[in-house]
Order: C-alpha cells, then structure tokens, then sequence
C-alpha cells in the first residue's frame, strides 16, 4: 500500500529568503557550465573548476545536470530551463540499458522521470520503466541482493537510494517478480548493511555459492566497521521513499534509525565529515551528505505520524539548510569557482574530489533548496 506524505511544515521566511537567493545563484552556475562546456557531464570539480582529466572510478552523475535543470524550470517556468533541460536529458539516451552500473535510478529519476512529472508526457515513460527493469537484471537469487558495479558478491548502501525507478517500473507494468525482487534487496539492505545503533556500511559481501552474507566492508569509508556519511544518507532517504512505495513500517523505523544516528552524532550546523569515526579527516565537512540529508530529513518530517518527531526532523533540515545557504558553503563570490556548493568530498580514499564541489551534492542541494521552498 502505497502512502501519500502530509503537506509539508512551514519554513521560516528568512530561510526562505535564503533558499531563493541561493537558487538565484545555482541557477547563474549552472548556465555558466553550460556556456563554458557545452554538453559536459562532471562528477567533481578540481580547484573549483569542472572540466579536468580526474578519474571518475563509475559513471553515476550524468542525470543530475539535467535535474539541477528541472528543478530551475520547476521553480521559474522560464522556456529556456525547459529547453535545456530536455537536451540534457536527451544526451543521457541510451543508459537505460546500460548493465554496468547500479544508479540508474541515480541517472533518470533525477532527470527523465522529473520531465515526466513537469510535462505528464506520457512517451516518456517508457525509457525510466527500462531504466527500472535494467536495474532489476542486477538481481542475485541466491542471498537475495541487486549486486554492485564492483562484482556479483558485492551490495552497496548507495543502491538503496536506487530502487525508488524499480518500485515504479514494477508498478507501472503490474510486474510482481519485479516488485517481489527490489522488495527483497530491501530487507536485505535492512538486515546487513543498517547496524542496530542506526550507522551503515558501505558495502557487503556474499558467498556466491550459498548465498550467505560474509562481511561488512567499504570503498568510502574510514574502515570497515566505520560510518560513511553519505552512505547513511542514502539510506535514510531511500528507505524513507521505500516506505512511501511499500508502507511497510519497517522501512521507515530504518529510515528513523539512520535519522537518530546523524543527528546525535553531527556537531550543531548539521553538516556530518566523510566519516563520522574517522579520526583525522581530510575535511571537516561532507556538504553533499548533508544536502542528501535534508532531503531525507524533510521527507521523513512528512512521514512520521508523531507530531513531536515531525517537528525535530523538519527542525533539524532547516538547521541544515541555513548552514549550507551561508557563506562557508555557497560558492557565491569565490572567484572562479565553478560549483555552487562547497567542502564536499567524492572518494577520499583515492583523494578524488576532496574538498570540492561534487554534481550530486549541486543537484541535492538544489533539491533540498525547492524542498524548503515548499516546491517539491
Ligand atoms: N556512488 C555513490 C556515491 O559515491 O555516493
């Protein structure tokens, strides 16, 4: 049974005022990367600036310039964001059958599925439905999991924040395999990679040949028994948005629990480092996790049925908001600096993107930004 999120809370005025400003700003951004480099879908900036030969180790992010678009068109329905958006979700042709990944839904929920919710074009369906069924092709019968890019025995927090296109392609043609299979991923994810004081893992391990669950480990994080940021992030937005597929209260106590864990273990700006247990980190501060979130924070303010929690989630989400809408995080006014938020961090471990800003955190900043502005 699927569940409908209640009306969203209200935004203080001046942290509205904030989130239109910075929208202002991204939107000066986003136009200038597409008249600098027409066509270029980055992952991370390097000293500020897009267009560099950095490893991008997977190709995940070519949805979200495309989505930073629609969110722009969304907001000021001028004909030029529109436009825009359309070519670059049309470069993206193609990658709905692309095998080789596990962020489909990363690449066109972010993009063709919010042209579809802009224009209810219903042609456009058929492309995100391939993009969900694609994702299911990734299923391992044995132990039950969508299998990682990396390798059949590998699952991935991060492919939580992916079976949302799944859900929606089993829906839209009544596939109950399908449903029963990203379904299943879920209590797995559940059971192996979420610990019982709400931290996550990055990634786990299979035995191929029985199917059972061997160990925890990471490509992100600090260590293998650590607490990625922004995998917990991925995991308390997606299990939150499983909830709304699902209703099944389970998912949103996980959700819950990732929540509690950010916010007891999060100085008071609300923005989390790349890993909470990492002694020395590189960088104070991994503003994408923080942008994901409030995302997460805000769709679970509309979730839970307790007043009182509501009002800490939504509270703690506007917390984030005004950190990362003041002058440490948006790059407003650092010259030549291309991104439009800063201090976020890619893969530390191979010092790619550190301290930089990365297209995900832009569009889930972005995201964050209409969230608070009542538009999503
Ligand atoms: N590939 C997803 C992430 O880096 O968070």
């Amino acid at each position: 049974m699927q569940v409908r999120p209640r009306d969203p809370l209200p935004v203080p005025t001046d942290l509205k005022e904030r989130c239109s400003h910075a929208l202002a700003f991204a939107a000066t951004q986003v136009r200038n990367l597409t008249e600098r480099h027409p066509d270029l879908l980055p992952l991370y900036t390097r000293n500020g600036l897009w267009n560099h030969e950095g490893e991008a180790w997977t190709n995940w992010c070519e949805g979200f310039v495309a989505g930073q678009m629609w969110i722009l068109y969304r907001h000021t329905r001028d004909p030029f964001w529109k436009d825009t958006a359309i070519h670059y979700s049309n470069l993206l042709r193609g990658r709905e059958h692309d095998r080789d990944v596990h962020d489909l839904g990363f690449i066109f929920w972010s993009s063709w599925k919010r042209w579809h919710d802009e224009t209810g074009d219903d042609a456009l369906q058929d492309v995100i439905v391939q993009a969900g069924q694609t994702m299911g092709l990734r299923f391992k019968e044995k132990g039950q999991y969508l299998r990682s890019f990396v390798s059949d025995e590998s699952i991935f927090i991060d492919i939580m924040m992916n079976v949302g296109i799944i859900f929606h392609a089993a829906l839209a043609t009544g596939d109950e395999e399908l449903w029963n299979k990203v379904h299943a991923h879920c209590h797995t994810s559940r059971r192996y990679l979420v610990r019982g004081d709400g931290s996550t893992s990055h990634e786990g391990i299979f035995d191929l040949e029985t199917g059972a669950f061997l160990r925890q480990t990471t490509h992100h994080g600090w260590r293998d028994d650590s607490s990625w940021a922004r995998g917990l992030t991925w995991s308390m937005y997606g299990f939150g948005t499983v909830y709304t597929y699902t209703g099944d209260a389970r998912f949103l106590q996980t959700a819950e629990l990732n929540a509690q864990y950010y916010m007891e273990h999060t100085q008071h700006h609300g923005v989390p480092p790349n890993d909470w247990t990492e002694v020395n980190p590189a960088s104070p501060y991994e503003s994408s996790a923080a942008a994901i979130g409030a995302c997460g924070f805000f769709q679970l303010a509309r979730l839970v049925s307790d007043p009182v929690r509501a009002r800490a989630y939504h509270e703690y989400a506007c917390q984030i908001m005004e950190t990362l809408t003041g002058p440490e995080f948006l790059a407003e006014g650092i010259d030549g600096w291309e991104g439009i938020m800063r201090h976020g961090v890619y893969l530390r471990r191979k010092g790619l993107g550190v301290n930089e800003s990365v297209m995900w955190g832009d569009y889930f900043f972005l995201e964050a930004l209409s969230r608070a502005m009542e538009y999503e």
